[in-house]
């Protein structure tokens, strides 16, 4: 029999690549989202991608007794959370509701989790939590001083977490800090959607070359960067799956706790990062540069050594295939799944 793992926020953009990732490896992956910021489409697409019958439970986080309800009546025996709330300009202005969704979120899981026995738990975690970079690549010993209120719910949820697994033997965790996740199945049948304008970089130029924008801003050209724009370590979404499985056979076999940074090691800079995708996808992408965008920094990317030996994982796929793959879901897609923004 196939094991049940509960995956809360799986109709989302990196929760549905990770359904798919589970399923191909032989587990059942049981959903659990309000799709406030996803759509029923994505769990569609996923059953006919996998011919398989993936239950769907349209549960918030935040309630107790509905989660334990989906955890035993699927027989759960691990959990991965990735819903959430993920903006950050957003967060400024709707603190109360970030730290309802993330943080209260979060305990009412584990409190569910406790009850119901369930002891494994994956948390998706980012590299916001770092703050601005203090030494390059970014380790996971690195200080934790996030400069915004989601980073700030992604940290405390990660203590939280941490506090709950020390108070008691029944949790395990391994919280994964993503670093920037870009990019599609490569089946071009489910990607990233986000609702209204992109605040990410990747989707927004994919909006540019499919015609949806006029031109990308870049913001800020003279950061002490190889070509004066910031620079990032894109990951493709793919990768980032396979290392949820690779997590949650670790902690299944041996239930020892971690946190690891999930990233490639490399940086590219926005100039660079357009230039592959106007080379893969054949469409020009019009853009201007403009002030730096205020909490934006320099440099970012990650030491990925620790994923590396602990999970023996590493990223395979490199910026074009990325940049392909982010290409084929939204030429295919143009407007999402819904065909409506
Ligand atoms: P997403 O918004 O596509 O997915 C989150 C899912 O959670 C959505 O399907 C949404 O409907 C669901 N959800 C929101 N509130 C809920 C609630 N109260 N109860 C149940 N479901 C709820 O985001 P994503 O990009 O797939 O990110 C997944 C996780 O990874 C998030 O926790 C995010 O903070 C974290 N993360 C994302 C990135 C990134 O760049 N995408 C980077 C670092 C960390
Ligand atoms: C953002 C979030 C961060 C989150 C991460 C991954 C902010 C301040 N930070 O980081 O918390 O963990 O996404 O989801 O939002 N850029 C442009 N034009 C655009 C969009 C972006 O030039 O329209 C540039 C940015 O200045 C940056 C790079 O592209 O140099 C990447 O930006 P983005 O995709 O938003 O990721 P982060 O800034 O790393």
């Amino acid at each position: 029999m196939r094991k049940a793992v509960l995956v809360t926020g799986g109709a989302g953009y990196i929760g549905s690549h990770t359904c798919l990732a589970l399923i191909r490896e032989g587990w059942r992956p049981v959903v659990m989202d309000t799709f406030a910021n996803s759509s029923p489409e994505a769990i569609s697409r996923l059953r006919s991608l996998t011919g398989s019958d993936i239950p769907v439970c349209q549960v918030d986080i935040r309630d107790t007794e509905a989660c334990r309800q989906v955890m035993s009546q699927y027989h759960c025996q691990s959990v991965i959370h990735f819903a959430g709330l993920k903006a950050v300009g957003e967060s400024q202005a709707h603190a109360l509701e970030y730290y309802d969704v993330n943080v209260n979120g979060t305990h009412s899981l584990l409190k569910a989790m406790t009850c119901e026995g369930v002891r494994h738990i994956i948390f998706s975690s980012s590299a916001t939590v770092y703050g601005e970079p203090t030494k390059l690549p970014i380790s996971e010993d690195h200080p934790l001083d996030p400069t915004n209120p989601y980073g700030r719910t992604k940290l405390t949820a990660e203590k939280l977490i941490e506090d709950v697994a020390s108070s008691s033997a029944d949790i395990c965790f391994g919280i994964l800090r993503y670093f920037n996740p870009v990019g599609a199945d490569q089946s071009g049948k489910i990607g990233e959607d986000p609702k209204g304008q992109p605040n990410n970089l990747m989707p927004f130029i994919a909006q540019v070359a499919v015609g949806r924008r006029e031109y990308l801003t870049v913001y800020g050209d003279d950061y002490s960067t190889k070509d004066g724009t910031g620079v990032r370590d894109y990951i493709h979404v793919s990768d980032l799956a396979i290392a949820h499985l690779r997590a949650l056979e670790k902690l299944v076999g041996f239930d020892e706790n971690f946190v690891v940074n999930l990233g490639t090691g490399r940086g590219y800079s926005v100039l660079e990062v357009l230039d592959a995708f106007s080379s893969v996808s054949g469409r020009s992408i019009p853009h201007r540069f403009n002030e730096r965008r205020v909490g934006d920094v320099a440099t970012v990317y990650a030491d990925p050594t620790l994923a590396r030996n602990l999970l023996g994982w590493k990223a395979e796929l490199g910026l074009k295939e990325m940049c392909r793959d982010h290409w084929l879901w939204q030429e295919a897609n143009p407007l999402g799944y819904d065909g409506e923004h």
